[in-house]
């Protein structure tokens, strides 16, 4: 419930990143020996992964107050990925690079459809079978087996540089025989820090970061402590909420380097931004300048802002264009900030937002986690009270958002 119309101001603690953690828990299947993350955030996405490696065959222990968690594997004692989970949540799907790597063989249910769009996995499947796997279907379930007992370094070429496939291959290429190039992939900030955990258990790996990573197998890993970097989506989504309200606000540990797409089109919509080693302070503007976003794969502009953005233009002096080129679905806000008074036309996948100075609060549902963050953002700017339903997917990707914006002098609490 937020009653909106306060500028924020203050000074607030990113989390460390949902998407950088969950790869790394399962690269943990990997090694018999025990990891330990730091830093780790408290959602419940993070939560779903513990319990799935734990069903695989790993001993998993929190501890909360120092925000630890050990992690070992002595055994894999189980196989499968079951529906629940990866229904829930598809980075489940990331068991099966080191379930094959480590076991030779991994049954995962298939994804299927989820809110925003189909989110095939054909471009991990090619790439394992490129690695010498046999991938058998039935039942909703992927069955997946090294040939020969243990993957084969091989040529990877990813038609799409999809960050899952590349993190799904890059854990299994670990233990490989030989050497594997992943070609066209991802290379997002949360891919580099998967592949410095994986160097630090004893992984080869090189070139994360870029479009081409080359692994070279090695026989085992052991151990590491890693701590997770920080989450450059809550970071983004908390500049944006200072922008929308017009506050003036700091972000202490973030990468500004990471955020380069965000700060860009923040800047472009006329807020003021500086930088340090790992601070950021962004002042906002009565009304932002219109703006033309595309969104692209790392270093383009974040899929995962599109949905905050287009709150933040809905509140614009102007017309803006948002294209949402990575996934085929990643509109289901429009009709709830329609409900709030924005004035947004969508044609497939592109949405044309005419601002307008006031948002209304209203009663509104979140309909998967970006799109509930859209939601608050709104609801933060908008005259009168807005009523968040269906919170559940803000929880997935936000730690304590409701303490977090409180504290910075926005009026929101959870019922
Ligand atoms: C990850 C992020 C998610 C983010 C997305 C894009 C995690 C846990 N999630 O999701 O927050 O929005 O990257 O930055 O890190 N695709 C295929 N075939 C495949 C794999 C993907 O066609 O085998 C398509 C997808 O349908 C989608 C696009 O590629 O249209 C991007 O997907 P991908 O980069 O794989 O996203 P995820 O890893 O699922």
């Amino acid at each position: 419930m937020i009653n909106g119309g306060k500028p924020l101001s203050g000074t607030v603690q990113i989390s460390s990143s949902k998407n950088a953690i969950l790869p790394i828990i399962s690269a943990c299947l990997l090694t018999a020996d025990e990891c330990i993350i730091k830093d780790i955030p408290g959602l419940d996405d993070v939560f779903v992964m513990c319990d799935l490696i734990s069903s695989l065959g790993s001993r998993v222990e929190a501890n909360i107050r120092k925000r630890e968690l050990y992690i070992s594997t002595p055994e894999i004692t189980g196989h499968t990925a079951p529906y629940e989970l990866v229904s829930k949540m598809r980075a489940s799907f990331l068991v099966l690079g080191p379930l094959l790597a480590r076991a030779g063989k991994a049954k995962v249910a298939l994804p299927g459809g989820c809110p925003i769009g189909t989110r095939p996995v054909d471009l991990h499947l090619k790439g394992f079978e490129a690695m010498d796997a046999q991938i058998e279907y039935g039942n909703g379930y992927i069955e997946a087996t090294a040939r020969t007992g243990r993957l084969k370094g091989s040529r990877v070429y990813l038609d799409f540089p999809s960050v899952g496939a590349t993190e799904n291959l890059l854990i299994g290429a670990v233990l490989a025989e030989g050497c594997t190039s992943i070609e066209n992939a991802a290379s997002e900030p949360e891919i580099v820090d998967l592949a410095n955990f994986l160097n630090k258990m004893g992984a080869r790996i090189i070139g994360a970061g870029t479009d081409t990573i080359t692994i070279e197998g090695v026989d085992r890993v052991h151990g590491a402590e890693h701590a997770i970097m920080p989450d450059r989506i809550e970071a983004g989504t908390l500049m944006t909420a200072a922008a929308i309200t017009g506050g003036d606000i700091t972000l202490r540990n973030v990468v500004p380097e990471h955020l380069k797409p965000v700060t860009a089109k923040l800047l472009e919509a006329g807020m003021e931004i500086s930088e340090s080693l790992s601070e950021i302070r962004i002042k906002g503007v009565p009304r932002p300048f219109p703006l033309n976003i595309k969104t692209h794969p790392f270093p383009g502009f974040p899929t995962d802002m599109q949905a905050q953005f287009l709150a933040l233009m809905a509140r614009a002096q102007g017309t803006s264009v948002i294209v949402e080129t990575i996934f085929e679905n990643r509109f289901m806000h429009v009709n709830e900030l329609r409900r709030m008074g924005a004035q947004i036309r969508l044609d497939g996948r592109t949405a044309v937002i005419e601002g307008s100075e006031n948002l209304q609060g209203a009663r509104v549902r979140a309909t998967d986690l970006r799109a509930g963050a859209a939601l608050i953002l709104a609801g933060l700017a908008a005259r009168g009270t807005t009523e968040v339903q269906d919170i559940h997917h803000i929880d997935r990707g936000y730690e304590f958002i409701e303490n977090k914006l409180q504290r910075l002098g926005a009026d929101i609490k959870r019922m």
